[in-house]
């Protein structure tokens, strides 16, 4: 080989992937089968009742498709577009002449999701994503000049890609830094959250957001501490609550995770710009579904709707929550706690 034919650079070497110990991947990084879409993987993981590392199974799609009744020809707006789970079912009934826009503030899972089904062919004529918060949707239907869409969909909360990642701070099984933001690029980390409160604050946050018991000894316990990861604070959590039974420490640690995501998120200021918006976002007859998690949630959606009937801008709203089969909530433990309500606007 003379030497204007030899490579510039060397040429990288073949890393093999790490082997896990043990029959089974244990870490979400190692769970490399179900985020490369091993589909015979996948099958098994969701067979055993789990959800696959790197996915997120959409809730209830069978009664968010009843409440919403798509069809061909309309336009959608899935505001948490997650996975685009509840989307590509809605997609299906919409085409082919129908449009979804997707939502969503998460910088880091809505390219995949964008990807993932433009692989399934959903082209740009039929779907769009767009990164922002859905307390923004006047202003994306604005820019695509959409004057109101016949159905919305808001599943709210995190994502199982978003909860499953140690990366981004949501877990408490396994340790992460401290962080919990679904946009990192915006706000502040619970990290910096707790290292600034005061005590009685911390405690009105607890309170509120997750109606946690033991408010007062945990805002005292941890405000205006540093904690780095996930763990620290779990472990401090439990070190504030000697009198409290072991076994119940996780109804604890779940709840505190519980409010200071909201808090960092700002997650009920958006819930109520969004329904506020919600009116002026529909067509007349058009059909809106908000899956809630917490009470929090439940109570704000459950209010608009109620008074949105009485002011007549709903003709029409679900007198009872609707919530997931026995059977789908023993095949997907995170659909035990969805709560669904949905509403459809006045013909006016
Ligand atoms: C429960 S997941 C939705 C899953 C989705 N329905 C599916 O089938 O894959 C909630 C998603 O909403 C996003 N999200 C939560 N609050 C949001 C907000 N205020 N604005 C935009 N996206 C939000 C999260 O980043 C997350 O991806």
């Amino acid at each position: 080989m003379s030497e204007e034919n030899l490579p510039t650079t060397s040429p990288t070497p073949h890393k093999r992937r790490k082997r896990y110990s043990g029959k089974n991947p244990r870490r979400f990084e190692e769970k490399y089968k179900e985020h490369g879409s091993d589909t015979a993987t996948i099958a098994k993981v969701v067979a055993a009742g789990k959800t696959p590392a790197g996915t997120h199974r959409p809730i209830m799609v069978a009664e968010i498709l009843a409440a919403l009744a798509p069809q061909p020809g309309e336009i959608a707006v899935d505001g948490t577009l997650g996975y685009g789970g509840h989307a590509q079912e809605i997609l299906a009934k919409i085409l082919p002449s129908g449009k979804l826009l997707g939502l969503d503030h998460d910088p880091i899972e809505l390219p995949k999701t964008e990807a993932r089904l433009r692989t399934l062919g959903f082209n740009e004529t039929v779907f769009t994503a767009h990164r922002s918060n859905f307390a923004g949707l006047p202003q994306i239907l604005a820019a695509q000049e959409i004057a109101g869409a016949d159905l919305i969909l808001a599943d709210l909360g995190v994502s199982s890609m978003q909860i499953d990642d140690p990366a981004r701070g949501f877990s408490v099984k396994f340790s992460g830094p401290l962080d919990m933001r679904m946009n990192p690029q915006r706000g502040q980390p619970v990290s910096a959250l707790l290292e600034k409160i005061l005590p009685a604050a911390l405690a009105q946050l607890l309170m509120q957001n997750a109606d946690e018991p033991k408010a007062v000894q945990l805002g005292a316990a941890l405000a205006g501490k540093k904690f780095t990861t996930t763990h620290e604070l779990a472990e401090a959590i439990r070190a504030a609550l000697p009198l409290v039974p072991k076994e119940e420490h996780h109804l604890n640690i779940r709840r505190t995770f519980q409010a200071l995501r909201i808090a960092v998120n700002d997650e009920f200021s958006a819930l109520e710009n969004f329904l506020r918006n919600l009116p002026a976002c529909l067509k007349p007859n058009g059909r809106v579904a908000i899956l809630t998690f917490h009470s929090g949630e439940d109570r704000r959606v459950k209010k608009a709707f109620i008074d949105g009937q009485r002011d007549g801008i709903y003709s029409e709203i679900s007198i009872e929550i609707v919530r997931a089969s026995a059977e789908e909530q023993r095949s997907n433990p995170r659909s035990a706690s969805a709560k669904l309500r949905w509403a459809r606007r006045a013909n006016n």
